[in-house]
């Protein structure tokens, strides 16, 4: 990680260095913090952040279902993060807001601890690899299950549902793959640890609902309004099985880290051609189109710095 000037902290930017918190806050021990993920892209008009309301409004929501007051709003939010990238002169990279349990009781209730918040930013090219978004990547369908709403609430990007994708993640690299896909616990596909999977079928695209567990990822609602916008017919609100992924002619994830990354392989079965599939590649070109400020149709989408 690049480091950058200032970190925001409880309402004040602070130096990369002295933005700390004491080993024994409720977090480091119990998990208890939440945070999102979001990427600013510079364009011909200058730097954007990629559907900056959806990412902060979910920062709330995760907030809400893992009983966290903040007292900031959606427009503060995005306001602070504005400011961030402009003081530490950024003007593409990824933003991380994290909210948390912080020092106070050590016990699991944490009724008095405070919640603390911060946000930073940082130069981040891609996740996997330049080589990756243009051949794709090498996958293991997990060990680990997918964590369910029964469990925690999974569609909360909470620290705590991250040791699930930890896991898989770091089973896949151990077992000399690039990434994981998770089932369910009925057996479903349901999502890599950190981007949602798509496949194609006979021109038709698929992904999981959110039913099956996967988090609603905001690339993905975008991605499925520029399939539709492209003439292909998406299924979203069917399950998926783990034959579907193998004899799939395409597959990707999306993310705001992935952005939109082909799938070659899937334990050792080939997908489609084992290239990016046509389709796949028409999608990944409109995404960076889109979040570069290149189309105009999908403006809405960018928060201008
Ligand atoms: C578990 C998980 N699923 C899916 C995604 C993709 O979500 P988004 O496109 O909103 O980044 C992420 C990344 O945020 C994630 O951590």
């Amino acid at each position: 990680m690049e480091k950058t000037d200032k970190i925001w902290m409880n309402g004040r930017f602070v130096d990369w260095d002295d933005a700390k918190v004491h080993v024994l806050s409720h977090v480091i021990h119990y998990g208890t913090g939440i945070f999102e993920g979001i990427r600013c892209y510079n364009t011909d008009k200058g730097p954007a952040i990629f559907r900056a309301k959806e990412h902060f409004q979910r920062f709330l929501n995760s907030a809400k279902l893992c009983l966290m007051d903040i007292e900031y709003s959606v427009d503060e939010l995005i306001g602070i993060a504005k400011e961030l990238l402009k003081i530490n002169k950024l003007n593409e990279g990824y933003i991380r807001p994290c909210a948390f349990y912080g020092y106070g009781e050590i016990g699991i209730k944490a009724l008095t601890n405070p919640i603390d918040i911060a946000m930073a930013c940082w130069p981040w090219g891609t996740y996997l690899g330049e080589e990756a978004l243009e051949k794709g990547v090498r996958c293991k369908m997990s060990s680990w299950v997918r964590i369910d709403s029964r469990m925690v609430p999974a569609l909360a990007k909470a620290a705590a549902n991250y040791l699930n994708s930890f896991l898989a993640k770091r089973e896949a690299i151990d077992c000399g793959y690039d990434d994981a896909i998770l089932l369910n616990s009925n057996g479903y596909v349901s999502e890599g640890p950190g981007a949602n999977i798509f496949i194609v079928k006979d021109n038709r695209v698929m992904t999981p609902p959110a039913s099956a567990g996967a988090l609603r990822g905001i690339t993905a609602d975008a991605v499925m309004q520029i399939i539709k916008d492209l003439g292909f017919e998406l299924a979203s609100q069917q399950n998926i099985v783990r034959e579907d992924l193998f004899l799939a002619d395409e597959a990707f994830f999306t993310g705001t880290a992935v952005e939109v990354t082909p799938i070659r392989e899937i334990d050792k079965r080939v997908i489609g051609s084992g290239n990016r599939g046509p389709i796949t590649e028409k999608i990944q070109k409109i995404f960076f189109d889109t979040v570069k400020g290149r189309l105009e149709k999908y403006y809405d989408w960018l928060a201008f710095v």
